[in-house]
């Protein structure tokens, strides 16, 4: 596996590498992160390179958020990847990447308004102008995403549609904990007690699916039984958002018949937990 962190090495690489398979990441990689570089592995066969790039991107932070302290573990990460079957591994510093008098940006309006986007302003934006760059420096011919960012994904494939990117977009599996909880890298901001109760965000999900597949359509109500089982299980977080939206627009529902998913943000302490889960038959 080869490490590179100059996009002239890069340029030199994509120019003799043919097809090409990313698996865009901010490092501080987990199981989750190590599927989908399987997965892009199984795709890609014996013929394809599989890339992953390892940049935490300041433009999706927030001023008051994790950027400075978001955990850094180049090392780990590039055994992880190895291991898991990449050829390349792309880990510019952030000077490669930007230029210091930057002056144009990529803003999704309509998806990026609810859910994560509403909390964390201007964060859609940073992933939408990082992930078409990644794509203009590595030009791969699939990239292959977690679906644990079940908005970010939702965004990324607009991105693609709209600005007609000719790669194709995979959203992967969320790797959970034997006790249910979505591997993230934020998993390790948690003590040992919040670590405890994290595993209930999932489980309210579930709670909700069980009760519309007996029967209950009525958001509101769907909704309050998370609330309920949240604030029972895990009485040390505290909530951001919950919503059951349409899989499709992202735009809040008040009935539930055929599909839609629901999402929730909670806090614990200082690391937010996103998950979500799929009504469907
Ligand atoms: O999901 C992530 O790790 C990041 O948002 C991404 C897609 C690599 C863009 O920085």
């Amino acid at each position: 596996m080869i490490l590179l962190e100059t996009v002239h090495e890069l340029r030199a690489w994509r120019h003799q590498a043919g097809r090409v398979l990313l698996v865009p990441t901010m490092g501080a990689l987990h199981e989750g992160h190590a599927s989908l570089v399987r997965e892009a592995r199984r795709l890609a066969g014996d013929s394809a390179r599989v890339a992953a790039t390892i940049f935490v991107n300041p433009l999706q932070f927030g001023p008051n958020e994790d950027f400075d302290r978001y955990p850094r573990t180049l090392e780990a990460d590039l055994r992880l990847c190895e291991e898991a079957g990449a050829d390349l591994v792309f880990a510019p510093p952030v000077h490669e990447v930007y230029h210091p008098d930057r002056s144009i940006s990529i803003t999704e309006s309509s998806l990026s308004t609810v859910l994560c986007g509403a909390s964390r302003p201007g964060h859609f934006d940073g992933v939408c102008t990082v992930v078409a760059k990644l794509f203009n420096l590595v030009q791969p011919d699939e990239a292959l995403f977690g679906r644990k960012d079940y908005q970010q994904l939702a965004v990324i494939r607009r991105l693609v549609r709209d600005l007609d990117i000719p790669v194709v977009i995979h959203g992967v599996e969320t790797v959970r904990e034997p006790d249910g909880l979505a591997m993230s890298s934020r998993n390790r901001y948690l003590t040992p007690e919040e670590r405890a109760q994290a595993p209930a965000l999932q489980a309210a999900l579930r709670r909700a699916r069980d009760a519309w597949l007996a029967g209950e359509q009525d958001v509101p109500r769907l909704l309050r039984a998370i609330r309920e089982h949240v604030a029972v299980n895990a009485p040390l977080c505290r909530e951001d958002y919950v919503s059951i939206v349409d899989p499709g627009s992202l735009q809040p529902l008040a009935r539930v018949e055929h599909h839609a998913v629901a999402l929730l943000a909670f806090w614990f302490g200082r690391a937010r937990l996103i998950d979500n889960l799929e009504l469907r038959r």
